[in-house]
């Protein structure tokens, strides 16, 4: 990855806005197809159908070879998941929905964490304190801040629930490209590890906040599939993430449906 942050024109953030637009109510078709008895194949399809109908392309498709549009994690999948005919979502579940639309030449990028009906009480609160993660992050998003800011406020809002963030992968710039600098972690880096440091956020730029938390240790260990990415301790795991645009003021959520709902 180029260590360039692209500041976005009003032109490119009207595109992105756009992108981002498809990417939102991609995820939601997902959210919906998170039913008891449907498979995580059936799931892809529904929000591969939407990006498709949108005019846009499934990014994740052919990624470095991921087969699939989206990313279907279950239960201790914490990112990463290949969606399978074989593998049926049941009551109880949580599935985590991660992906990205090109339109005109711009990535949208989101993902959510979703219950398959009843989920036990430290799934509901999983969900719950990741998706706040993000909001809580959401308030260091703007000039004034550096982009670690963003990760020590979503490592103090999970830690101090009782989770844990997950340090092997990180949030991103985005644009033209799917992963562009900077990157995104969601917690505080050891001095120099990150690839671009620690840079201000200036108006303009477009940057995806993607809190992953295990509800035990944050250690994640790479399936045999070379994809999957599970706990280590195969705790629960969740994760949330929005295309968010700096601004002058008020960050904007490229990725938020009109109904706020994801
Ligand atoms: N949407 C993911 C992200 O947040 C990327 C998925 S990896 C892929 O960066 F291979 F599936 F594309
Ligand atoms: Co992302």
């Amino acid at each position: 990855m180029s260590a360039t942050i692209y500041i976005k024109s009003p032109h490119e953030i009207e595109l992105m806005r756009q992108a981002a637009k498809i990417a939102a109510g991609a995820r939601s078709m997902g959210r919906q197809a998170v039913r008891d008895g449907l498979t995580t194949h059936q799931i892809d399809r529904a929000v591969h159908e939407y990006i498709v109908k949108s005019g846009a392309t499934p990014s994740c498709l052919g990624y470095e070879g991921f087969p699939a549009a989206t990313c279907v994690s279950v239960n201790e999948e914490v990112i990463h998941g290949i969606p399978s005919r074989k593998r049926t979502v049941h009551n109880g579940d949580i599935v985590s929905i991660d992906l990205c639309a090109t339109y005109k030449g711009f990535v949208g990028d989101c993902a959510g964490t979703y219950a398959c009906g009843e989920v036990s009480a430290e799934a509901q609160k999983l969900i719950a304190v990741t998706r706040q993660a993000f909001f809580e992050a959401l308030q260091f998003a703007r000039p004034g801040y550096r982009i670690y800011d963003i990760g020590v406020a979503v490592q103090n809002y999970v830690e101090s629930n009782g989770f844990s963030v997950v340090r092997d992968f990180v949030g991103h710039g985005i644009g033209r490209g799917m992963h562009e600098a900077p990157e995104v972690p969601n917690y505080r880096p050891e001095r120099g590890s990150m690839r671009g440091g620690n840079p201000r956020l200036v108006k303009g730029m477009t940057i995806c906040i993607e809190p992953m938390v295990c509800a035990g240790d944050w250690h994640v260990e790479i399936l045999k599939d070379d994809w999957t990415v599970v706990s280590v301790d195969r705790s629960l795991a969740a994760h949330y993430e929005n295309t968010v645009l700096i601004t002058d003021g008020e960050p904007e959520i490229l990725t938020m449906a009109d109904d706020l709902w994801a």
